[in-house]
């Protein structure tokens, strides 16, 4: 028999082989200062497009306030226990009911953690009768939910919806063998691409399929639709979605995510959701955190507006400059560019050095072999003046890469560090 650390320890996965040459700088790097438009890296200020705070309340002082307040009153403890047994309060009720009619729905219910519950509500609304029919590039929380299904589970190309009525007509089938039913996954906001999800173009075929629509809109959630009600909301099908989805986690600035949907849904997702069922309930300061800020979104829509502007200058100013930025239609707004891994890594590197402009990089896996994502965040922090820094040091760093220094620089970096 072998020892288990054997295998973990040879081989450290797609991402983790490049520990040695990317932890600290390109992987876990250490952002540091107020959450903002700028922020220190490696002791110099850069332009951070990174950062999902979309409306800039991180950092807002009557965020910080509410949150201090809250922390000096409750702790972070309190209250103890799973919402069911112990950890239930008037606040999280009142979280729910704001939230519930912020999404125009009848009922929602708080989870610790987007990830965790989306995890937890897909394992919760299917049983092995159930067929699942989900967007191929779904964020890992809704591929995880999945994975936990007993039953048939379909993948349609991605906002492909000639693809996804294939798979409706499949998974019929299966339903009409099994008598089960059917739930469709879908995001409002892609988040690597930017693309919203075609929620429309979904919804027109419910009535003949008669399937159930779950959506996750962590990207959609304050930056889109009236009043940043989200995805649902913009493409007018807020009705149609059975169960909404958001994360506190981006435009939020928090941590904590709820569902929302139909009472009974709601009812029967808070007896059956094993990750709140099984785990101790959001801390105070959390929750009356994220009333102060739903508050804010409500009734500061300067913040969408400015959120907006910034979003219009950096993707019109990246296309007039000739980059792909692919279909985006929401504030993510991805770079594509051709190189292989360690030709990402010198590149991002003289972003961050000499052009001080600080992103996130996609590379394989998360995206084919070839392609690197440079992803760009707005929020309404930035201004005008980051744009055009922004704008500048893509095309320095372009006429580089097509000019095969990056290349150079990759081949000499790699020898070094072996
Ligand atoms: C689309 C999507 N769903 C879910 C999550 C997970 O949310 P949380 O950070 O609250 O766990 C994220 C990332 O935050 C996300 O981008």
């Amino acid at each position: 028999m072998k020892d288990l650390f054997e295998r973990i320890i040879k081989d450290k996965g797609p991402l983790g082989k490049w520990a040695k040459q990317a932890e600290g700088y390109y992987v876990f790097p250490k952002l540091e200062g107020p959450i903002s438009n700028r922020m220190s890296f490696n002791g110099k200020e850069l332009v951070t497009w990174s950062i999902n705070d979309y409306l800039g309340l991180a950092n807002h002082p009557d965020v910080i306030k509410a949150d201090g307040e809250a922390a000096m009153e409750h702790g972070m403890a309190y209250p103890m226990g799973a919402r069911m047994m112990s950890g239930h309060t008037k606040f999280h009720e009142q979280l729910e009911e704001e939230c519930a009619e912020f999404v125009h729905k009848e009922s929602a219910y708080l989870v610790n953690f987007g990830y965790q519950g989306m995890v937890s509500a897909i394992d919760a609304l299917v049983t092995k009768r159930d067929v699942i029919v989900y967007d191929v590039d779904s964020h890992a929380c809704i591929i995880d939910g999945v994975r936990l299904h007993h039953g048939k589970r379909y993948t349609f190309k991605h906002n492909d919806i000639e693809s996804l009525e294939k798979n409706l007509i499949r998974a019929t089938k299966i339903a009409n063998e099994t008598g089960g039913g059917i739930l469709v996954i879908s995001e409002g906001v892609f988040g690597m691409r930017g693309l919203q999800g075609k929620l429309k173009e979904i919804v027109a075929l419910k009535e003949k399929y008669g399937f159930r629509l779950l959506v996750d809109d962590a990207h959609g959630f304050g930056t889109l639709g009236e009043g940043g009600r989200g995805a649902g909301v913009e493409q007018g099908v807020q009705d149609d979605i059975d169960v909404y989805f958001a994360t506190f986690a981006k435009s939020m600035a928090g941590i904590g995510a709820f569902f929302a949907a139909d009472k009974d849904i709601i009812q029967y997702l808070q007896y059956n959701m094993r990750s709140q069922m099984f785990a101790k309930s959001l801390p105070m300061a959390m929750v009356k955190g994220a009333l102060k800020r739903l508050d804010m979104i409500r009734t500061m829509p300067e913040l969408k507006a400015k959120l907006w502007e910034n979003t219009n200058a950096l993707q019109n100013g990246l296309k007039e400059n000739g980059f792909d930025i692919g279909d985006t239609n929401s504030c993510v707004t991805p770079v594509y560019l051709k190189g292989d891994i360690p030709e990402a890594m010198a590149m991002v590197n003289d972003l961050r050095e000499n052009y001080r402009v600080f992103c996130s990089i996609v590379v394989y896996p998360v995206i084919p072999k070839g392609l690197i994502i440079l992803r760009l965040i707005p929020t309404a922090m930035h201004n005008l003046e980051d744009v055009d820094i922004t704008l500048k040091a893509f095309s320095g760093m372009r006429e580089k890469l097509e000019g095969g220094v990056y290349k150079r620089i990759a081949v000499a970096m790699m020898a070094k560090s072996e």
